[in-house]
């Protein structure tokens, strides 16, 4: 199980901007969380954070609970040990960091090789049973083949396998779709959906694959967490005003965009107040005080409007 507790980062040169403000988040065992923002909300430099894989010049406050022992108390030999064989990571842009001269299925048994001391070969047979659990196809012909002659989806795909074959049980995965057509995305969706002993925490800025991988969505605004709920939920009865104008921002709901597709202003980071304020249309005098997350049932909702529903 990962808990991220009150989570912030800023950046020492920048220090009054919080890059990630106070997230408080649970990923239970076998969970599947789709972390959702626009961009510059936050939401790489939060798995990063949690990865302990941010710049030195990060301040990071807070907690991230793996199995109960803290993952920013660690020490770099104690990092080491747990990542990749508890927790590993899938980058933004991935799967282009594939080394073009290494054949995919030595890379993807690599961290076998590197930190559980596995023999090559017994490693690159490892990496076909991966990739076939992940339904990649042709999956020794895969592992034989150069990383050029793999599509952007195959090659996020490869990186899934690479993440989980050293027995992680917990995936974090930042935009494993971007930039891909809708097939490739379909091919991602399936093999994530194939992680059914892993947790995952998946970025992404697209709602609707946010919904084919997920059963709860956090939605961040301006590096914020202003809602968490089950997907359905976020999808069919979204709360916070920015979850509202995002859902209704979807193509199957009529694409309504007159506040959502637009990376959060200077305005929307300053410390007073909402950051959502200056596109709230319910907007009150009181929004100028940050509101705190209210607990609405199970779910969690940062907006002055649900002050009494708790
Ligand atoms: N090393 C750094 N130093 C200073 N600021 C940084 C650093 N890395 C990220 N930031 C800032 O932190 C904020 C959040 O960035 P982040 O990359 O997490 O956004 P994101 O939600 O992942 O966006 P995208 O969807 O574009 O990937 C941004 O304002 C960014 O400029
Ligand atoms: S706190 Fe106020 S400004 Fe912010 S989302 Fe809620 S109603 Fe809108
Ligand atoms: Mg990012």
């Amino acid at each position: 199980m990962l808990e991220i507790k009150n989570l912030s980062v800023s950046f020492s040169a920048d220090s009054d901007v919080l890059a990630v403000q106070d997230v408080t988040l649970t990923l239970p065992d076998k969970g599947r969380i789709a972390l959702v923002g626009e961009t510059g909300s936050g939401k790489s430099v939060l798995l990063l954070a949690v990865m302990c894989l941010l710049a030195k010049n990060a301040v990071v406050t807070g907690e991230v609970l793996l199995n109960g022992e803290d993952i920013l108390k660690m020490n770099r030999k104690q990092l080491d040990k747990i990542r990749g064989a508890l927790i590993s990571y899938v980058p933004q842009g991935g799967g282009a960091s594939l080394n073009p001269l290494m054949r995919v299925g030595e890379q993807v048994g690599e961290p076998l090789v590197e930190h559980q001391g596995w023999d090559k070969k017994d490693s690159v047979a490892k990496s076909v049973e991966v990739m076939k659990t992940l339904n990649m196809g042709n999956e020794e012909e895969l592992a034989a083949s150069y990383p050029h002659t793999f599509s952007g989806g195959m090659r996020q795909r490869a990186m899934i396998a690479m993440g989980i074959i050293a027995g992680s049980k917990i995936l974090l995965a930042d935009e494993p779709s971007k930039g891909l057509d809708e097939e490739r995305v379909s091919l991602v969706v399936d093999s994530l959906n194939r992680l059914t002993e892993q947790s995952l925490l998946c970025v992404t800025h697209d709602l609707m694959f946010a919904s084919r991988i997920s059963d709860h969505i956090c939605v961040l605004y301006s590096a914020a967490q202003v809602e968490f709920a089950s997907t359905e939920e976020i999808l069919n009865d979204p709360l916070h005003p920015y979850t509202r104008d995002m859902v209704k921002a979807i193509p199957e709901n009529g694409m309504i965009v007159d506040n959502v597709g637009f990376a959060p202003s200077h305005d929307d980071f300053g410390k007073g107040g909402c950051r959502y304020k200056h596109r709230c249309k319910d907007c009150t005098a009181k929004c100028s005080e940050m509101p705190p997350l209210f607990d609405v049932g199970d779910r969690k909702v940062r907006c002055w409007l649900y002050e009494d529903k708790n």
